[in-house]
């Protein structure tokens, strides 16, 4: 194996939380933040280690008094061999030590010693240390250490996931990932919540079987038989608890009648006919459903039936691109997480993954929405009824903390806004501050796993899809030339 550096004495350095070293000049370049490497303590024993940072360092430019400028005016580079006085410096953060010969791993007790010889570690090494799993979830690699990120599927879902970054960072790309590894060897049941449809494209056409249903907003209606009042009092925010009752009464008589098609208008019929219930209370609940109505999102009959949609091994996405009215997608996301999250705990749909994009839209950390409560109650309960979450957000100040302090795996790639950074630190367990500092800097398809699924926060870069839409890729420039052809051949068909 390669020797890449030294460990050095410095005023702070090796200790237990950081190693320096001095990296080998002809195999610097191959040194990245991020990488992990190996410190070897004794012949079986060595101490893994994380590449915090990488810096430049000369003796003769040390001192910051006029000198500096007197070398430079003097030309002394071309006397002295200032060049070879240079160093690379990198810190390294140990993570914990690991016998050779019984693989096993412990927490780092005693510094490593100066002097100390230091490798790239290995595959082997750093997959154990990480605590991956062969043949299990593949997201992703780091490549300077040749390791296949690949996770645990129950260490990875069970206790939710999250996925945070900026927008166009790569959020919905390592979600389409894990769908492709639902499909591959899952047999959990997935639910998308796809407010932009982009899931539509993700998910080629060529892949797509009778594993992958894309069902449209427009296509989805409520059957008003199957709502108690209490369920539709969760669309009715300000509804009260007396008026519910009033609501539940109307309801009851509806079924009396032994009309098995009522409508939301049917209700509305009954509750002005009721002449013995409170004027107020009758325009109220009059009112708000009227309002309801005009979604055009209820009806006499259910579509799809959200007992049937899922089967083991399936993948199903609410594409919600067509409905534009934020109220009506919460309150879609509403019913259909309730629906799904009732018939799971009564074990009529398998073991399910919601994904969630947009999650603050439908969970948001301040103001109300119809959609929040059962968000966080999957994200407070799911876990025992193995119902997994997988948020996806781009502002996660605005998410409920609620919701994502449940996400005990995040999924971070690039993210700029310094709010966004500070909360992600204090509500990310595990999180330190040395990768904190790396999370404005990924690349696009970078990524930060840390959590639940993995023993210490690693960077790495998401893998390809297997399968990839070229659309879902478009550019500015090819769409206005897509929507250019086929608004002229729109065009020429109106001449003829
Ligand atoms: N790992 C990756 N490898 C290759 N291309 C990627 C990767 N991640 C993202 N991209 C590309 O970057 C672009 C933006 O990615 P994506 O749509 O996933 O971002 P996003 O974070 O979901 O953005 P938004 O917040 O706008 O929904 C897409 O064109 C996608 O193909
Ligand atoms: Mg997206």
């Amino acid at each position: 194996m390669t020797i890449i550096g030294t460990v050095v004495a410095t005023s702070d350095s090796p200790s237990l939380e950081n190693i320096t070293l001095i990296l080998n000049k002809d195999t610097q370049s191959k040194i990245e933040r991020g990488q992990f490497v190996s410190i070897s303590k004794s012949n079986t024993q060595v101490v893994l280690g994380i590449v915090t940072g990488i810096k430049k360092h000369n003796t003769y430019y040390e001192t910051l008094d006029s000198s500096v400028q007197e070398i430079a005016s003097r030309n002394y580079e071309a006397i002295f061999p200032i060049e070879e006085w240079e160093s690379t410096q990198a810190d390294v953060k140990p993570l914990g030590e690991i016998n050779l010969e019984t693989r096993r791993t412990s927490r780092l007790k005693f510094p490593v010693s100066p002097g100390s010889k230091v490798y790239v570690a290995t595959s082997s090494v750093v997959s154990k240390f990480l605590g991956l799993k062969k043949d299990g979830i593949y997201l992703g690699d780091i490549p300077s250490n040749n390791v296949k990120i690949e996770v645990d599927l129950s260490r990875l879902l069970r206790k939710h996931l999250a996925i945070l970054a900026i927008s166009g960072a790569g959020k919905s790309y390592a979600a389409s990932i894990l769908l492709e590894e639902m499909l591959k060897r899952s047999k959990m049941s997935v639910l998308v919540i796809d407010p932009h449809g982009e899931y539509t494209s993700i998910v080629p056409p060529k892949s797509r079987n009778t594993r992958i249903e894309v069902i449209k907003g427009s296509y989805i209606s409520i059957g008003v038989p199957e709502l108690s009042a209490w369920e539709i009092s969760e669309f009715i925010p300000e509804i009260s608890a007396v008026q519910t009752r009033v609501l539940d009464n109307v309801i009851s008589n509806l079924r009396k009648e032994a009309k098995p098609h009522y409508s939301l208008q049917d209700i509305i019929q009954n509750l002005e006919r009721a002449e013995t219930i409170n004027t107020r209370t009758r325009e109220a609940l009059v009112s708000w459903l009227y309002s309801l109505n005009r979604t055009y999102l209820f009806s006499a009959e259910s579509n799809p039936n959200f007992l049937e949609i899922l089967e083991p091994g399936k993948i199903v996405i609410l594409d919600l691109s067509d409905i534009q009215n934020l109220r009506s997608r919460r309150i879609i996301v509403l019913h259909s997480l309730r629906k799904l999250y009732y018939q799971r705990t009564r074990d009529k749909i398998p073991p399910s993954l919601f994904v969630i994009e947009e999650a603050h839209q439908f969970c948001p950390a301040s103001s109300r929405s119809i959609s929040k409560r059962i968000i966080e109650t999957i994200a407070r309960e799911g876990r025992k009824f193995y119902i997994s979450l997988c948020l996806i957000s781009q502002r996660p100040v605005h998410l409920s903390v609620t919701a994502l302090s449940q996400c005990n795996t995040n999924l971070i790639l690039r993210i700029r806004n310094p709010y966004d950074q500070d909360f992600i630190g204090k509500t990310s367990e595990g999180i330190d501050r040395s990768s904190l500092k790396m999370i404005p800097d990924l690349e696009i398809g970078e990524a930060l796993l840390v959590g639940e699924a993995i023993n210490y926060p690693t960077f790495f870069r998401i893998r390809s899809r297997y399968e990839s839409d070229k659309d879902s890729s478009l550019t500015l420039e090819k769409m206005a030339n897509r929507y250019e052809n086929a608004w002229r051949r729109t065009q020429d068909s109106l001449e003829k």
